[in-house]
């Protein structure tokens, strides 16, 4: 299959969260199938053409009045940068800075995403799927089909929406409609309008040929009013197309036995190395060096996705049972304080960092001995599927993916973690003293960390998931 991977982020050159690790991670795995596969995304400022050795192209894309260049990453599944100085280059973030999205994100993405259609042409490619991933490339589903009318590959292709996370659906202002060269029809309730705003992903769910989102569960949920953010009407009408295909991760990326963030490694079966990055972990936090003491670990967004007022609202009776808690982790102000403030006050049990730091991301997966994620909602999440890799058992709330790829320890010998469902501090309380009660019986938990290693979350089950949803798009 011919496949164009359309995504606003693309690890490693871009992150800001698990949306970057799949456009780096499915394009190969479906490339590794046999797949040809073309990914496009923004050249941001931090992306160093130089540096980071990108050839540039002598061709130029055209999103309506103006033209990007062109730069390329080659390998398997070759990623394509679209270059625009004052919409891209110029800017240190990808979507804002300092907690403020960027004024004119609207007109940004429209621009990408009408460049990343033209590729094709310039490249003289011919794919028979668009895959767009979240509301920044929303509108490509109404282009394929309103601007690029006239092009034979654009006639014959067929285009994939890929819902990320619905919390995020790039809400604009309507004034935006022909500012960023949309015609007026658009702007109707049955299309992209939105409670007077246009809505880029309303754009994707009405017109994309399938709409798919990153977990079975997920995929149920937001098809009801609480999980629905406003567009489960929208979603219920196209639920024939609606498919939920659970994320993998990166087994090569994601892979203690060979991890080169880590200062020892480790697999199932040889825990040592992961003794040793515990107290590594410790050392390099100021934690207490005390291998007997419960480890938490914490990375992600400082979302209020994330479940951070129950940690919050359950942080004080947490603490009092004994456990050490790391936390890496940027986003909403208030959170990055509450962690910070802890820090400073029980510097014997709270680590905070602050930031976005990738290694360290892999130093806490692999030196915590429980992972915390009481999220809200999580339409896949991937951390708790990083821990369950690293021997590191997840505490989780029993919603979206987490419910998918965690499985509740029975008191027996079944299960990978402790769920809890109630969104509550006393519901996330009970999971994790019973955790933590479990973490003194040796053997049970060295059970239940082995369990967890031996899962497979590799990326190939999901690539043939896509896959076959792609030759069905194809025959129609
Ligand atoms: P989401 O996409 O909602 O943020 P996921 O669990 O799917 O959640 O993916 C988050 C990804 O971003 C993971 O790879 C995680 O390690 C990474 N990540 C999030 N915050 C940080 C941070 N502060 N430092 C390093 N990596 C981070
Ligand atoms: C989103 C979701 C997260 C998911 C990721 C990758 O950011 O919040 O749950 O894992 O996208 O699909």
């Amino acid at each position: 299959m011919d496949v164009l991977f359309v995504a606003s982020e693309v690890a490693p050159w871009s992150k800001t969260g698990g949306l970057g690790d799949v456009a780096a991670a499915l394009p190969r795995a479906l490339a590794a199938r046999g797949d040809r596969v073309t990914v496009v995304t923004p050249r941001y400022g931090s992306i160093d053409p130089v540096k980071r050795g990108l050839r540039r192209l002598d061709v130029a894309l055209h999103g309506r009045s103006e033209a990007a260049g062109l730069y390329v990453a080659d390998g398997p599944a070759p990623v394509y940068f679209v270059e625009h100085e004052r919409f891209f280059g110029h800017r240190r973030g990808l979507y804002g800075e300092n907690g403020h999205d960027y004024a004119d994100n609207a007109a940004r993405f429209a621009f990408f995403t009408r460049a990343a259609l033209d590729l094709p042409a310039a490249l003289g490619l011919a794919p028979r799927i668009v895959h767009l991933n979240d509301w920044q490339t929303g509108l490509g589903a109404w282009m394929l089909r309103h601007e690029k009318q006239d092009l034979a590959w654009a006639r014959a292709a067929r285009s994939v929406l890929t819902v990320h996370n619905l919390a995020y659906q790039g809400n604009f202002p309507k004034q935006a409609v022909p500012a960023v060269g949309l015609p007026w029809e658009v702007f109707r309730h049955e299309a992209m309008e939105f409670y007077d705003q246009l809505n880029f992903l309303k754009a994707g769910l009405v017109f994309a040929d399938a709409v798919t989102t990153v977990s079975p569960t997920y995929a149920r949920e937001i098809l009801t009013p609480e999980h629905g953010n406003g567009l489960d009407p929208q979603l219920r009408h196209r639920a024939r197309d609606l498919h939920g295909i659970l994320n993998g991760i990166d087994v090569e990326e994601w892979n203690p036995e060979t991890d080169r963030h880590l200062p020892a490694r480790f697999g199932c079966g040889d825990l040592a190395g992961k003794a040793a990055c515990k107290e590594a972990l410790q050392r390099e936090l100021g934690l207490p060096v005390r291998p007997e003491v419960p480890l938490i670990g914490m990375v992600g967004r400082l979302a209020e996705q994330k479940g951070l007022d129950l940690v919050s609202a359950a942080l004080p009776d947490l603490l009092r049972l004994g456990p050490q808690l790391a936390v890496l982790g940027s986003g909403r102000h208030d959170y990055e304080d509450l962690f910070r403030r802890a820090a400073r006050e029980r510097p014997d049990q709270v680590a905070a960092h602050v930031g976005f730091d990738e290694g360290l991301a892999h130093r806490i997966e692999a030196g915590a001995d429980l992972f915390l994620m009481p999220s809200r909602f999580e339409p896949c999440g991937l951390n708790q599927m990083y821990s369950l890799r690293y021997g590191t058992v997840p505490v989780v709330r029993a919603v979206g993916g987490l419910e998918d790829t965690v499985e509740d320890y029975d008191g027996y010998r079944r299960g990978t973690g402790f769920a809890f469902r109630e969104y509550h501090p006393r519901a996330l309380l009970t999971a994790l003293r019973r955790a933590l009660d479990l973490f003194r019986d040796r053997r049970a938990w060295t059970g239940l960390m082995e369990r967890g290693m031996a899962q497979d979350f590799g990326w190939d089950r999901s690539a043939q998931a896509y896959e076959r949803l792609f030759a069905e798009l194809s025959s129609r």
